[in-house]
């Protein structure tokens, strides 16, 4: 394919912008894109002449996103990759101009802004576009071209303006997507609802081995960039995942999976070495088949935690629990307290995240202070008897800090999303994570996964869980979402889940429903 595409462009000799494609063709067949070293919305570094090349075929197989709204901007997203699991994606390796429409209607007759933006083989052929100039609180239609090849259109909005006081925002919570462990049937059902903007909790891709219960990845554990690449690209190519990114935009945390199960800051999961190498081609593949507004990482250290305004309704604080976090302590696997539990003081967020959380959270004037985490934020050790090490009950000195900030500052309305697990729950959050009894100061909603599997002993788990008395919901065995409805009264929590992953239409329903309400801390069932 490079070669046939490396001759076309040798072949060719048109001037920029003198495409001599085979227009109105999709079906397959070739036709010829301008290449560029001019600058565009993408960094350019990689090799570039301008001339022009032959696609061989449809290059937009992985779909198009939006994300990072913000009051007059979002961030538009494509890869062109026409064999999307070889190398390179079936591209040259060139850099070659993709062009860009925004419009207000799908039928693309009111097109507000467009351009053209650079594809860097340095970046996979990625494309991020950072339109601005957009009005707030509005929908918007985009779609990508490049020779005769146009991409299906999506759907996308702004958030409202800074000191807007919006009535409502619809929003999902969603992670954990194993491909080899189900169908992201969830996303069907997702897709119907009217959503504004979905927050995606880490898990987008999982790095382990090839085979699982319903499908195999065809590929070993991937610890190189185009391992890494070539994963993405398998998953993006699912249509139900597509469909949803054609709805709205989102916004996005990464977890474990996305580099290495359970890593935890520079250390691997299991230990290996040149550890950072591998984070580092990790993050890179994180942003190349993301709508990030971020510039690409240049070694092993991304900054991507940041905060998302809706107007002064809610504010999200997305967090990184990744790549500043101590090392898992008492081993790593769950099991008993070791002596050292109780008073370890390993960080989750590093100081610098935290200290931008607390200034942040106490600074804000939103009415929903929500901050979305990946992992469960709850106290679910049993007294100690039983502790998952990877989350917050593994960090017990940290937690505790943030609760004391939130209590000591007085803060209302404070939400904690988390997923991780592949449980759906429902709880409050006292003010002393040990306690019982202690005053409750927040709510956590834990989101279910999309299509990876079970925890095990899910059943006897769920059995213990409901013995807590903070827990409000709880579903160890479900797969789906949760959708949210915010008001300046009150949260609507809507479990959503599906019969199961293992085809790609299972039905599904909402669940439960509960209820926060504005002011008052804590869930209330209905
Ligand atoms: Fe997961």
């Amino acid at each position: 394919m490079l070669a046939a595409a490396a001759a076309a462009k040798n072949a060719a000799c048109g001037s920029p912008g003198d495409e001599t494609g085979d227009e109105g063709s999709s079906d397959g067949s070739g036709t010829s894109v301008t290449t560029s070293g001019s600058t565009g919305d993408t960094p350019t570094t990689g090799e570039s002449t301008t001339g022009e090349i032959e696609l061989p075929s449809d290059p937009f197989t992985l779909g198009t996103a939006s994300g990072d709204p913000l009051p007059d901007s979002v961030i538009l997203w494509t890869r062109l990759a026409p064999t999307p699991l070889e190398p390179g994606g079936g591209m040259p390796p060139e850099v070659v101009v993709v062009e860009w429409e925004v419009a207000t209607d799908d039928a693309f007759t009111d097109i507000v802004t467009s351009g053209t933006a650079d594809a860097d083989p340095t970046f996979a052929h990625s494309v991020h576009v950072d339109v601005g100039g957009l009005e707030p609180d509005s929908w918007y239609w985009y779609r990508f071209k490049i020779g005769s090849y146009t991409s299906a259109p999506g759907r996308t909005r702004t958030t409202p303006a800074r000191d807007a006081k919006p009535e409502k925002l619809r929003f999902a919570s969603a992670c954990c997507q194993s491909y080899t462990e189900g169908y992201p049937a969830a996303y069907i059902h997702m897709a119907e609802e009217d959503l504004d903007l979905v927050v995606f909790l880490g898990d987008y891709i999982y790095e382990n081995a090839a085979t699982g219960p319903i499908r195999s990845h065809g590929s070993p554990v991937v610890f190189d960039l185009e391992g890494y690449r070539a994963r993405y690209a398998l998953y993006k190519s699912q249509p139900e995942l597509q469909a949803m990114h054609a709805r709205c935009p989102w916004v996005f945390l990464w977890d474990d999976h996305e580099v290495d199960n359970d890593y935890a800051g520079d250390l691997a999961g299991e230990g290996e070495p040149d550890f950072l190498l591998r984070r580092a081609a990790a993050y890179q593949a994180f942003y190349e088949h993301m709508p990030l507004r971020l510039p690409p990482p240049t070694g092993p250290d991304y900054k991507i935690y940041g905060t998302l305004h809706w107007g002064d309704l809610a504010t999200f604080w997305l967090v990184d629990t990744r790549q500043y976090r101590d090392d898992q302590i008492c081993g790593g696997e769950p099991g008993g307290a070791c002596p050292e539990w109780p008073t370890y003081d390993g960080t989750l967020l590093g100081d610098e995240q935290e200290t931008w959380l607390q200034d942040g959270m106490r600074d804000s004037d939103a009415i929903w202070k929500v901050i979305a985490n990946q992992v469960v934020f709850s106290t679910v050790n049993f007294g100690g008897t039983f502790i998952n090490f990877d989350q917050w009950d593994g960090y017990p000195v940290a937690r505790q800090r943030l609760l004391d900030f939130i209590a000591g500052e007085a803060l209302e309305n404070v939400v904690i999303l988390s997923g991780d697990l592949h449980v759906g729950g429902v709880g409050d959050i006292g003010a002393i994570a040990e306690d019982e009894e202690s005053p409750v100061v927040a709510a956590e909603i834990v989101t279910t996964s999309i299509s990876s599997s079970s925890i095990d002993d899910a059943e006897a788990i769920g059995g213990l869980v409901a013995g807590l008395k903070r827990i409000r919901h709880f579903n160890a065995v479900s797969r789906g979402y949760v959708s949210n409805e915010l008001t300046r009264e009150q949260w609507a929590i809507r479990c959503f889940t599906i019969d199961g992953a293992d085809t790609p239409t299972s039905p599904g329903a909402v669940e439960i429903e509960l209820f926060i309400d504005a002011g008052v801390p804590g869930i209330r069932p209905e």
